[in-house]
C-alpha cells in the first residue's frame, strides 16, 4: 500500500438522464440496493485507499454529505470539494490539489461500476506504480462514446482519443485513473477542448508524451458497467441484483470491505447493520458480523 489518495468525481449535471436527474444527482441514483457512488467508493477502498476527496456540485453537496458523512463509519476520511461548473474531468486535479498535497492519486468517476474476481489484484498492482499513470482499457461495443485507446502495430499505445467518430480500437478507457503526484501540475497546462472542457484524455496525453502511461487491459472476466443512459442504468441494477441474489453476497458494500481490511471493528459493523434495519443489506452486515441473518 502506498500514500495514494482517492478522488471521486461526482459533479456534472446528468442531463443524459433527464428528467430523473432534474432534482437529484446522478451518482446518488440507485443501482439496485445502494447509491451509485458506493460502487466507485468500493473500487478505491479495494485499492487500499482511506483518504478520499468527493468532488460534487454546490447544489448536490449536502445530499452527498448526508449519504456518506465524514467516512468514519467505514474507517475512512472523506472531504468534499465543490466543482462550480462542469469544466471537464481534468479540472478535478486542480480542485483536489490542496487535498492531494503532492501525493499520487486514484480518481474514479462516480458513475462507473467495476466488478470482477481479481479486481483487488489489478487495483493494487496499479497502486504500486507510484510514478507515471495507469489507466484501464476495456473492450466495448460502442467505443465512440468514450475515450479510446489507439494502439500502434507493435501493441504500444499511440494515443488516447476522446469520443472519436471513427474509433481506432474497440478499447475504451474506463473512468479510473491512477496518476502520480504531477497530475495537478500537468492539468494546469491542459487547454480546453473544442467543447470547452479540460479533457482527461489531454491530461493522459501529457503522460503518454513522456512515455509514462501504462494501459492495463481489463479482460472479459471483468464487468465495467455503464450508467449513462436510462436503459444501461436499469441494466446495471439488474446485473447487481442477479449476482447478489444468486450468491447471497453483496456487490460494492463499503462496510464489508472496511471490515475485511480491519478498518472497522465488529461493533462498528453492527452499528451500520442496525442503521439499515431489516433490509437485506442490514441482514447481510449482521451475517458478516457473525450474527444470524439470511
Ligand atoms: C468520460 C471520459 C472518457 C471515459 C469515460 C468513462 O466520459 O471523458 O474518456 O472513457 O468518462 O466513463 P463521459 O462519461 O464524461 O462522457
Amino acid at each position: 500500500m502506498t500514500d495514494r489518495k482517492g478522488i471521486i468525481l461526482a459533479g456534472g449535471s446528468g442531463t443524459r438522464l433527464y428528467p430523473i436527474t432534474l432534482g437529484v444527482s446522478k451518482q446518488l441514483l440507485p443501482i439496485y440496493d445502494k447509491p451509485m457512488i458506493f460502487y466507485a467508493l468500493s473500487a478505491l477502498m479495494l485499492t487500499g485507499i482511506r483518504e478520499i476527496c468527493v468532488i460534487t456540485t454546490p447544489q448536490d453537496r449536502a445530499q452527498f454529505e448526508r449519504t456518506l458523512g465524514d467516512g468514519r463509519q467505514w474507517g475512512l476520511r472523506l472531504v468534499y470539494v465543490e466543482q462550480p461548473s462542469p469544466d471537464g474531468l481534468a479540472q478535478a486535479y486542480l480542485l483536489a490539489e490542496d487535498f492531494l498535497n503532492g501525493a499520487p492519486s486514484a480518481m474514479v468517476l462516480g458513475d462507473n461500476i467495476f466488478f470482477g474476481h481479481g479486481l483487488p489484484r489489478i487495483l493494487r498492482a496499479a497502486d504500486m506504480q507510484t510514478t507515471g499513470g495507469t489507466v484501464f482499457g476495456y473492450r466495448v461495443a460502442d467505443p465512440e462514446r468514450y475515450g479510446v485507446v489507439d494502439f500502434a502495430a507493435d501493441g504500444t499505445v499511440r494515443a488516447i482519443v476522446e469520443k472519436p467518430a471513427v474509433p481506432p480500437s474497440p478499447f475504451a478507457v474506463t473512468g479510473l485513473y491512477f496518476l502520480d503526484g504531477t497530475a495537478p501540475e500537468r492539468a494546469r497546462h491542459v487547454t480546453p477542448s473544442a467543447r470547452g472542457e479540460l479533457e482527461i484524455t489531454s491530461l493522459l496525453e501529457s503522460y503518454l508524451a513522456d512515455g509514462a502511461l501504462s494501459v492495463t487491459q481489463m479482460g472479459r472476466g471483468f464487468a465495467w458497467l455503464d450508467t449513462g443512459t436510462h436503459a444501461s442504468l436499469l441494466d446495471a441494477g439488474n446485473f447487481v441484483r442477479t449476482l447478489s441474489d444468486r450468491q447471497s453476497q453483496q456487490v460494492g458494500c463499503p462496510e464489508e470491505i472496511a471490515f475485511e481490511q480491519g478498518w472497522i471493528d465488529r461493533d462498528a459493523l453492527l452499528a451500520q447493520a442496525a442503521l439499515f434495519g431489516k433490509t437485506q443489506y442490514g441482514r447481510y452486515l449482521k451475517r458478516l458480523a457473525g450474527e444470524t441473518g439470511t
